[in-house]
């Protein structure tokens, strides 16, 4: 098939957020024990931090981090995960049916966003809690002392405050599941008072409120047009959440997912902006997909819940294919192409549970498939988001009349020069004979690299004996003459073209 992708350097979606390329680490099955944090294993430093997960999530490239959770979060008491670690309670996780030791808390994490370079994103339970816990919370984290809580904290070895400025309010209070799910009412009011005693003990924060759980939740706008009509005023942003899944076993079906979670941006940016209006304010509500990524095949009740209260148990280790890996890259590709109001967006989570990185208790840390589009996109993905004028054919899905195959965004770095092409080419029998026009961006284009991400088998995945099964390699059918870049790009493929 021939395509065609045209950009001008004058047509700006919006400068990208790297907030974007965020991960996730929730206390949740092994993705902070035997996931991060592991004393005693061979690659552990002082502090028990996996040496090789380390090096594995600065290769990944996430530059904020949510924590703790998730469900989790709905049950959790934060003083219990700080000061002396012998001293710290063993409790029950309700939201995972796990013993929760309390090894690992606060002040580990933050060394741990430390010696990683990566930004902290904090959430405060607002399940089983509220606003009083959640002052006291980031007062013990960010006041530099002289209170009883910053003391308390500079009495735990941390003198400077840790300056978190990132916090989610609660989580997924919309879902039955979660621990003390409120109505619309019931948590916008909690959202907002608690945003403003937050302000003031800290009015550096940047405040996200919980919205849907997912697009197809019954309460979706419903949900977020309430929570908003109280809580407009003292919040940066509304959440969203998505995992794509596979309920019709095809493949093509599967690569749709990408445009659902394009509309469902467009329905979440619609109902905050008619609040916006309603209220007469220029205030425009940004986006947080603060968890998004695939997850069907590790969903049952087996896989997310143990009998017999295990300390971190194997809990949905979803293992990736290559056409997952594909579904990550259109989703990486439709947030920035939604720069203009995805400004976070965390792929959930980092390590074991549903992770782009793979972990043995004791032995290696590998790569899963979906670690690559990730990778790469962080790398490259600088600047300016171009709007893209695509000109493709398509196939008839479920839930879309014309899924184009070609989906494709591109991003300039004016401090480099560098100009990015993410692309997913969707058509899974043919390849596609692409022609790119890059205008407005230097008369004669140089390539820097150019890669693909293809397996013929779409279900093929990484695994500890073949780590690299599914992994990008040189993509050699890229040539540009001046302005125009032409590629070939094999069935079922995610490529990655860097010029300059
Ligand atoms: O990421 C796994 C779980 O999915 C999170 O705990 C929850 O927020 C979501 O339902």
């Amino acid at each position: 098939i021939s395509t065609r992708l045209v950009v001008d350097s004058d047509f700006v979606i919006s400068a990208l957020d790297r907030r974007v390329f965020g991960a996730f680490v929730e206390h949740m099955g092994r993705c902070v024990y035997t996931g991060i944090y592991e004393p005693g294993h061979p690659s552990a430093d002082a502090h028990g931090f996996r040496g090789d997960v380390m090096a594995l999530t600065r290769e990944l490239g996430p530059t904020i981090v949510r924590y703790p959770g998730g469900n989790f979060l709905s049950g959790y008491h934060w003083e219990d995960g700080v000061g002396p670690q012998e001293a710290r309670p063993t409790r029950l996780d309700l939201a995972w049916l796990s013993t929760e030791t309390n090894q690992f808390g606060t002040n580990e994490f933050m060394d741990w966003c430390r010696a990683v370079g990566v930004e902290p994103m904090f959430a405060v339970n607002l399940g089983t809690r509220g606003p009083d816990q959640a002052r006291h919370f980031l007062e013990y984290c960010n006041h530099p002392g002289g209170t009883a809580l910053s003391d308390l904290r500079r009495s735990h070895g941390y003198e400077a405050p840790h300056g978190i400025k990132f916090w989610c309010l609660g989580n997924e209070l919309d879902g039955p599941w979660q621990i003390c799910a409120k109505t619309a009412q019931e948590y916008g009011r909690i959202a907002q008072e608690t945003a403003k005693l937050m302000r003031l003990v800290d009015p550096g924060v940047v405040l996200a409120a919980c919205g849907s759980s997912n697009h197809g939740m019954p309460t979706f706008g419903q949900w977020e047009d309430t929570v908003l009509e109280h809580c407009f005023d003292e919040v940066d942003f509304i959440s969203l959440h998505t995992y794509f899944e596979n309920p019709h076993h095809s493949s093509a079906e599967f690569l749709a997912n990408i445009d659902q979670m394009n509309r469902f941006i467009e329905d979440t940016v619609a109902v905050a902006d008619s609040v916006a209006a309603r209220k007469h304010s220029h205030k425009r509500i940004m986006l947080s997909f603060d968890e998004w990524n695939v997850w069907y095949k590790a969903r049952t009740l087996d896989d997310r819940r143990k009998p017999g209260w295990p300390q971190a148990p194997r809990l949905i280790e979803e293992v990736y294919n290559h056409e997952d890996a594909l579904a990550v890259g259109g989703a990486l590709i439709v947030m920035m192409n939604n720069a203009d109001r995805v400004k976070t967006a965390c792929m959930a989570q980092l390590v074991n549970v549903i992770g782009p990185i793979m972990t043995e208790p004791g032995g290696a840390a590998w790569r899963q498939t979906i670690f690559h589009p990730f990778a790469q996109a962080s790398r490259f993905a600088h600047g300016r988001v171009l709007r893209p004028v695509i000109r493709s054919p398509g196939y008839e899905s479920k839930t879309f009349p014309e899924v184009p195959y070609l989906c494709a965004c591109v991003v300039h770095d004016d401090a480099t020069g560098q100009t990015a092409i993410f692309a997913l080419n969707r058509h899974l029998s043919q390849e596609q004979e692409i022609t790119i026009e890059l205008r407005g961006l230097g008369d004669q284009q140089r390539l820097v690299a150019a890669s693909e991400l293809h397996h013929a088998d779409m279900k093929a995945v990484n695994t500890v004996a073949a780590p690299d099964t599914v992994s990008p390699r040189p993509n050699s059918r890229v040539e540009i003459s001046g302005h125009l870049v032409t590629a070939t790009f094999k069935p079922g493929s995610w490529n990655v073209i860097v010029t300059t």
